[in-house]
């Protein structure tokens, strides 16, 4: 191309080369002129190879550098190297092969390097594809209307290639093939015209399809066009039954105008509502007429049909007519009714309910309007009593007793059919020596049997939906007719996932046997609900479970067990299973005060249903150790309540414990007036509740006696005491000591026997305040009460007194006011 700077002309040259380049190209300034591309063959078959050389001429590509052009190649997008030499007449060539061409279409560009970049400057296409296939099965029609042929067939196999289809024709042989017709393109058919055509002679057709590679043809279709000539359908007329009481029909038939000069064979079809295939009357002939069958059942409705074609050809049939409908005329029914019953004795007769089947359709002879039920067989001039008149097939009535024999029939419009007689056989014969039942699918099981050694007539199966709620099948029974079966399908009512209780009746001769029974599913699968648990009890360690067994209708299956699975937040879930006959568990090893979920699942055969989880927490103690705490608190607590009577009650004990003490209310020094009030308290001994002392008054103990001893040791010793507060009692009785509890109460009750004294008792002080609590609360009160009650005896706590004495707060006081004299006690 042209450097920078090219001249104006050289831009337009290069703006038209623009607008003019092919599609596809997309580099500019490409001369696509100053190259020419020839190519071995523009067309090879698939897989072969192709060579292809362009040859560039200088002097047309204008702006290309001076020196030798570098031509190269792409395929399509893909680039290939050519070789290069030098052409003739100043040329430049390259030749390429390519050893294996796969796709169906490619282009072969030529390139120059052209101001550094490549440039296309020639192409040139080729195919690749295959020759035709055979177009194949080819047919023809012609059409009554217009006398056209139209033919059709299936195309062979796609040469990726442009192919033309046509389809030829000779009237003869070796005669020269004319085009019949060119299919529209897409299409596998086309119409021969009438002028092409020889009728009643046959003639030769065929397809050719031919592309660049080949040419194929159809295998030739060798035919009378008459014979494929497809014709109207016939028209029913109309349709008797001939004549009453006969299985016959008879149909009137006519066919198009346009058919009528040819010989034609029909058939007829026919058919119940029910019936899913077809009935075929064939080798119908002639053109027009009445058609006579027979073997229709009574009193049903049958649809009809008839087409043709023509008799000497294996040409078309003609559509199927419109079809026409007739019902035969029905007749009175016929054969016995399958009947079974169980009785009940009641008051002196019998109840009986008799169940029957319907009969079959090739019986019923029409529509059936009901069933009637006597008591004796139908004699000329005798008519038996009626026990039941109904359209439904089962009946309650009652029969006198010993009555054996029961006559059934059903009626239609034309008649009533023969009695049925029904003996109604006591249930008391052999039952089976064994029974079983398999699934057959969803909605069908097989019974099967072992026979007991009598040989049986029948038998009656009756099965029945287990279920929570009541409900009873009526119509769910059957008879085996054949006495040697040993198994029986059901199939009526059988749902999947439900359960049937199934009851088998050997029927005798003389007898019917007692029934045996099985459950069964036609098909099992995870119950719909696995049980609610309850909690029934916890403990430290374990828990009670219980659950109400899901609803038979939900369990879709026989449970095989149920699986208990708990586990708390840090361990692995546990599981344990259960018997399905268990309707309670109780897990073991569990953590005291934990929390557990605990859930179940219900299993059967056919697969497992988890239920919502419960959450329990342990308790702390077992019941047992609650108990024992609780009888243990409670025996505490009545021990508690008992002393608390005890003291209450009980006098002596009382006093062994809170001994009565004297009101100093009414105590005689109550009514002394003292001559001067001065509290006897010493400075910060004070204690809260403690009662300040108002009086102490010192005894003699042994004061008959010893009194004056007494008064001789003390009158000197305790001047320091405020005179009025001590009273000193003068040479005291016997008496007077013994009724001390009557006595005017003492404060402080000081009793001392002189050391000194001749007579050597025991010298014992004695201390006592009335103001008790106190004292009792004192952590050593003992020395002062018991030293109260064993006045009377000699022996005293020696020495003992000292330390309490001086201790104790109102001794304190008094030795505050004479410490020394206190110290003088201690002989005692
Ligand atoms: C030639 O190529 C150069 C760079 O490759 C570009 O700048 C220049 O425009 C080209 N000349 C023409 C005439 O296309
Ligand atoms: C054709 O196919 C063969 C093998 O599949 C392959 O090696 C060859 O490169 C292909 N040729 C082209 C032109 O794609
Ligand atoms: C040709 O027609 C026959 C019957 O019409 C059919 O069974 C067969 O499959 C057809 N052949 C092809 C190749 O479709
Ligand atoms: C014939 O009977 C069938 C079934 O009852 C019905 O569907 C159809 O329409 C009837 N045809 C004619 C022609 O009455
Ligand atoms: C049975 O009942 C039908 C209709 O209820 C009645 O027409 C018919 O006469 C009854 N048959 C007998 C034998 O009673
Ligand atoms: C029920 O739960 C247990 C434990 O969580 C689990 O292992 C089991 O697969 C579950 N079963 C079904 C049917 O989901």
């Amino acid at each position: 191309m042209a450097r920078r700077g090219a001249r104006t002309p050289l831009l337009l040259w290069l703006s038209l080369l623009l607008l003019l380049r092919p599609s596809g190209t997309q580099q500019s300034g490409a001369e696509l002129d100053c190259a020419s591309v020839a190519v071995g063959a523009p067309v090879v078959p698939m897989g072969s190879a192709i060579t292809a050389s362009c040859t560039v001429r200088r002097e047309r590509c204008r702006g290309l550098e001076d020196g030798r052009p570098r031509i190269s190649w792409l395929l399509d997008s893909e680039p290939m190297a050519g070789k290069q030499h030098h052409g003739t007449g100043g040329t430049e060539v390259s030749e390429l092969s390519v050893p294996q061409l796969n796709r169906t279409q490619t282009k072969l560009w030529c390139c120059v390097e052209w101001n550094g970049t490549k440039q296309r400057v020639g192409v040139a296409e080729v195919r690749a594809g295959y020759p035709p296939g055979k177009p194949s099965n080819l047919s023809c029609l012609l059409d009554l209307g217009d006398y056209g042929l139209t033919c059709r067939w299936q195309q062979g196999t796609d040469g990726h290639l442009p192919t033309n289809v046509t389809l030829k024709c000779t009237i003869r042989s070796r005669a020269p093939a004319v085009t019949g017709c060119t299919p529209r393109k897409g299409h596998n058919q086309c119409t021969v015209p009438r002028r092409l055509l020889q009728l009643y002679r046959p003639m030769e057709l065929w397809v050719t399809a031919t592309n660049a590679l080949g040419t194929a043809e159809s295998e030739r279709l060798r035919i009378d066009p008459m014979d494929v000539a497809k014709l109207d359908p016939p028209t029913l007329q109309s349709i008797h039954s001939v004549p009453p009481q006969t299985d016959c029909i008879i149909l009137s038939w006519t066919m198009s105008p346009r058919n009528a000069h040819m010989e034609l064979r029909c058939e007829l079809r026919y058919r119940t509502p029910e019936d899913p295939s077809w009935a075929v009357v064939t080798g119908i002939a002639g053109h027009a007429g009445t058609v006579q069958h027979c073997g229709f059942l009574f009193g049903m409705l049958y649809h009809f049909q008839m087409r043709c074609r023509r008799d000497s050809a294996r040409g078309y049939w003609s559509e199927w007519s419109v079809g026409r409908n007739h019902t035969t005329h029905e007749k009175a029914p016929t054969g016995k009714l399958d009947a079974w019953w169980s009785t009940r004795p009641a008051a002196g007769r019998m109840e009986v309910q008799l169940r029957w089947k319907a009969p079959r359709r090739q019986e019923a002879n029409g529509r059936v309007l009901g069933y009637r039920v006597v008591l004796g067989p139908r004699r000329r001039g005798r008519e038996p009593q009626t026990v039941c008149n109904t359209t439904d097939t089962q009946c309650d009535f009652t029969v006198p007793a010993r009555m054996w024999k029961v006559y059934l029939s059903a009626y239609n419009a034309a008649g009533e059919s023969a009695e049925t007689e029904v003996i109604l056989l006591e249930r008391k014969g052999q039952p089976l020596a064994g029974l079983w039942a398999v699934p057959r699918g969803e909605r069908s099981l097989w019974v099967h049997w072992e026979a007991a050694p009598v040989p049986a007539v029948a038998y009656v199966l009756e099965w029945q939906q287990v279920s929570s709620e009541p409900g009873h099948c009526s119509t769910c029974w059957q008879l085996e007719h054949n006495g040697t079966a040993t198994a029986a399908l059901i199939q009526d009512s059988i749902e999947p996932f439900q359960r049937y209780d199934i009851s088998v009746y050997p029927l005798y001769k003389d007898a019917v046997g007692t029934p045996a029974h099985i459950a069964a599913y036609s098909k099992q699968k995870a119950p719909s609900h696995a049980p609610k648990l309850h909690l029934k009890s916890i403990g430290k360690s374990q828990a009670e479970l219980s659950w109400e067994p899901v609803a038979v209708e939900l369990q879709n299956g026989f449970i095989t067990h149920y699986t208990v699975f708990w586990a708390n937040s840090t361990t692995e879930v546990s599981n344990a299973v259960v018997n399905s006959s268990l309707s309670s568990f109780t897990i073991q090893d569990l953590k005291p005060s934990t929390l557990y979920k605990v859930h179940i699942m219900a299993s059967t055969a056919g697969g497992s249903t988890n239920g919502t989880s419960l959450t329990l927490v342990t308790t702390v103690l077992d019941d047992i150790e609650i108990q024992f705490l609780f009888l243990t608190l409670v025996l505490v607590f009545v021990l508690l309540i008992v002393l608390l009577i005890c003291f209450q009650k009980n006098g002596r004990v009382k006093q062994q414990f809170w001994p009565s003490v004297p009101d100093p209310a009414n105590s005689s020094l109550g009514t002394w007036v003292p001559a001067e009030q001065e509290p006897l308290q010493a400075p910060g001994v004070k204690e809260p509740g403690l009662v300040t002392i108002s009086t102490v008054t010192v005894l003699d103990k042994a004061a008959g006696k010893q009194a004056p001893t007494w008064g001789k040791e003390f009158p000197a010793e305790l001047p320091a005491l405020p005179q009025p507060y001590v009273r000193q009692h003068g040479p005291s009785t016997p008496q007077a000591n013994a009724g001390l509890g009557a006595e005017p109460v003492q404060y402080v009750q000081v009793v001392g026997g002189s050391s000194l004294g001749p007579q050597h008792v025991a010298p014992c002080l004695y201390l006592r305040s009335s103001s008790t609590q106190p004292l009792l609360s004192d952590p050593s009160p003992e020395p002062y009460e018991n030293l109260w009650f064993r006045r009377a005896a000699p022996s005293c706590a020696r020495g003992s007194l000292e330390e309490p004495l001086l201790d104790f707060p109102l001794l304190r006081g008094l030795r505050v006011n004479g410490a020394e004299e206190l110290h003088d006690f201690q002989p005692c």
